[in-house]
């Protein structure tokens, strides 16, 4: 069964895995987390998202139970853990075929009910392994739809885009809009209405041959795999800049696409009703997505 539960440092059946009502993470997503895959079973860009999970904690004043060592460590038993036992999946991209989701979940933990942190007494860390799921291999070929949605990406001032923690209502109602526009991933603008990212996906616009993303100052999640695509777009000799977009640039781009662990890289071909470009995933993104493919062999 490639599903496992490592709570605590202990390996539990995921039926078996639970945790106090009253910790911070169920009741105000005060927690911190990172999205992790692995190709040919190894995990992909590892230091790279547990330095990420770091620097979350330390935004929110949050000590993990587990320094990086000690998750790299658990991650490896839990993977192990859960070697074998794959279904196979006709309609998933081969690529991802006996690959493992990897999410580590680190609360501010039990206590007293009652918001201020130095309440919490009990963190819990939390290692959850499952069958990769990623997009279809439909979703490469056709690519999939977005909509800019009405719900707007927190304020920095609120929560720190930066830090990738529990706190997801607001992702959560803007894939709430976007499924109901028909489209697969919610792209959130800011306050002044400039793209910000997708509900959990960085976006990428294509204009001339160049690629396009809001810079991390636009109040972005340094997404891993953004990191790795401007990389490769810079390596194949691709013009890559980090700008200010407003929707209208994604609406008139030659090329739109979302980049993400899980997700790789997806060409959108729809925003809201109207399609991108040509309506087909564009060279720059296959080309893209090709150097991507490669990189992880
Ligand atoms: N999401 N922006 C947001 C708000 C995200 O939640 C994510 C990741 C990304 C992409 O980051 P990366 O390339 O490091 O995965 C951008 C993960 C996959 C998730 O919540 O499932």
């Amino acid at each position: 069964m490639p599903t496992v539960v490592n709570l605590d440092g202990v390996l539990v059946a995921p039926e078996r895995a639970t945790i106090s009502v009253f910790d911070r993470g169920f009741l105000y997503g005060d927690s911190v987390y990172e999205v992790i895959r692995t190709y040919g079973g190894r995990p992909f860009e590892q230091e790279a998202h547990l330095a990420r999970l770091r620097h979350s904690a330390e935004r929110i004043g949050l000590a993990p139970k587990w320094d990086a060592s000690r998750i790299a460590q658990e991650i490896a038993r839990t993977l192990e853990a859960s070697r074998g036992g794959d279904v196979p999946d006709p309609a998933a991209a081969p690529w991802n075929a006996g690959e493992r989701y990897v999410r580590v979940v680190m609360t501010r933990g039990a206590g007293e009910i009652g918001l201020d942190p130095a309440l919490a007494v009990d963190p819990v860390a939390l290692v959850v392994v499952l069958a990769l799921s990623g997009p279809p291999a439909a979703a490469y070929r056709e690519g999939v739809a977005a909509a800019i949605v009405g719900v707007r990406r927190a304020a920095p001032e609120a929560i720190d885009p930066s830090a990738k923690t529990g706190a997801h209502l607001p992702n959560v109602l803007a894939v709430r809009e976007a499924r109901a526009a028909g489209a697969h991933e919610a792209l959130l603008l800011d306050a002044r209405g400039f793209v910000t990212e997708g509900s959990s996906s960085n976006v990428f616009a294509v204009r001339g041959g160049a690629v396009l993303t809001p810079p991390l100052a636009a109040g972005i999640l340094e997404g891993v795999t953004r990191g790795v695509v401007l990389r490769l777009a810079r390596d194949a000799g691709v013009a890559a800049e980090e700008v200010p977009l407003r929707p209208e640039d994604l609406e008139s781009a030659d090329e739109v696409f979302i980049t993400s662990t899980v997700r790789e890289i997806v060409p959108v071909t729809r925003l809201g009703t109207r399609p991108v470009g040509a309506g087909r995933p564009g060279p720059v993104t296959r080309r893209l997505h090709a150097a991507f493919r490669a990189s992880t062999a």
